[in-house]
């Protein structure tokens, strides 16, 4: 019997004839091939992540396939289709960064301009196969280094997973252009017991990384460690690794926060603890927190504790405060 493909079989297959075509197309292309040399990227490196160039044609993809009028070429995310109903190909003059879930599927696409052009980076839209909230650039590529390092880095950005692989990390993943969501962190959990955030430099990567450990806090076990690094403020993972090394890189991974050391180095940053005052709006901004955490874990017990210190409680009253809260809430 002919077995019957599924629309999902069939967008993956749609997906899997572009990529093999951005390949072929970047081994022509002088221009998109110096854009990644200058990136600091080997051919290898640009192999194992599958890298690609779109094109610079409208149609490009019609040397593709056969009946460009597909209609599962715009549900797959290659063709957008006009007002006007005229179509033309989504990625141009981009590089491609193929994106694989995690039984090595192709889903989508990530591509990045390589001159001064709108958007920076264009990801496909969401498809039946394509969930950006809860995808993971990298985890498919990276996942054995992963296991090897019995860690895994979350980076903002495409690049800084491919760069930090060339450099000599590759166990890095990234959202892709999204909040740190709670399927993430679950899919990680599934592959390994720490998680080291490293996102950018900057207030928006700090705003992520607060964003990353609100959602954690739910999700807490006793065998899960979870770290924040934060680079100096004009650098991201590429641009750090490059300037610094892996040595050094690995050496800000030793230093970075534990969740507990970031959860009170914000309080401090945000409170001046050596007053009431702000103890006391300290203690109310941290409540909902830390009554998010599993209540029967060591790890709850454990930040519980340390918290209280800084606002100069007993553990027992910083307790008998969240119980109240609790009930409160209820
Ligand atoms: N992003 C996006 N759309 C944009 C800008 C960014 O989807 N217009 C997403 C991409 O997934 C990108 C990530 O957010 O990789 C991080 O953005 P940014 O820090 O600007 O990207 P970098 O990877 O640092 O870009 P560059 O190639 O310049 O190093
Ligand atoms: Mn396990
Ligand atoms: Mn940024
Ligand atoms: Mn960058
Ligand atoms: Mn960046």
């Amino acid at each position: 019997a002919i077995e019957q493909k599924s629309k999902s079989d069939y967008l993956h297959d749609c997906l899997e004839k572009a990529q093999k075509y951005f390949v072929q197309q970047l081994k022509q292309s002088p221009q998109a091939i110096d854009y990644l040399k200058g990136r600091g990227l080997s051919g290898e490196i640009a192999k194992k992540f599958g890298l690609g160039w779109s094109g610079t044609e409208r149609q490009g993809l019609k040397s593709v396939f056969e009946n460009y009028d597909d209609p599962n070429l715009v549900e797959a995310g290659l063709v957008i289709q006009n007002e006007d109903l005229r179509k033309y190909d989504r990625f141009r003059e981009r590089v491609t960064f193929p994106i694989y879930n995690t039984r090595g599927k192709i889903i989508g696409f990530g591509g990045r301009i390589i001159g001064n052009g709108q958007p920076k980076y264009l990801n496909s839209p969401e498809t039946p196969i394509f969930h950006k909230g809860s995808e993971l650039y990298g985890l498919f590529e990276n996942r054995s280094t992963i296991n090897k390092e019995g860690f895994v880095l979350v980076v903002e950005g495409y690049m800084d997973v491919v760069s930090l692989a060339q450099l000599g990390l590759a166990n890095a993943v990234a959202t892709l252009g999204t909040a740190t969501s709670e399927e993430h962190i679950k899919k990680l959990m599934r592959v390994t017991h720490k998680i080291v955030f490293s996102f950018d430099g900057d207030k928006a990567g700090r705003r992520a990384a607060w964003k990353a450990l609100t959602i954690s806090l739910p999700l807490l076990r006793d065998d899960i460690a979870i770290r924040f690094l934060f680079l100096p403020e004009e650098h991201d993972p590429d641009t750090y690794i490059r300037e610094f090394g892996q040595a050094q890189f690995r050496e800000q991974i030793e230093q970075s926060l534990s969740l507990s050391g970031f959860l009170i180095s914000e309080l401090q940053h945000q409170f001046n603890l050596n007053e009431i005052e702000g103890r006391t709006a300290g203690l109310h901004e941290i409540r909902p927190l830390l009554v998010s955490i599993p209540e029967s874990s060591m790890m709850r017990l454990q930040i519980e504790k340390e918290i209280a210190k800084v606002l100069l409680l007993t553990h027992d009253e910083l307790k008998h405060d969240l119980q109240q809260y609790q009930h409160n809430q209820s």
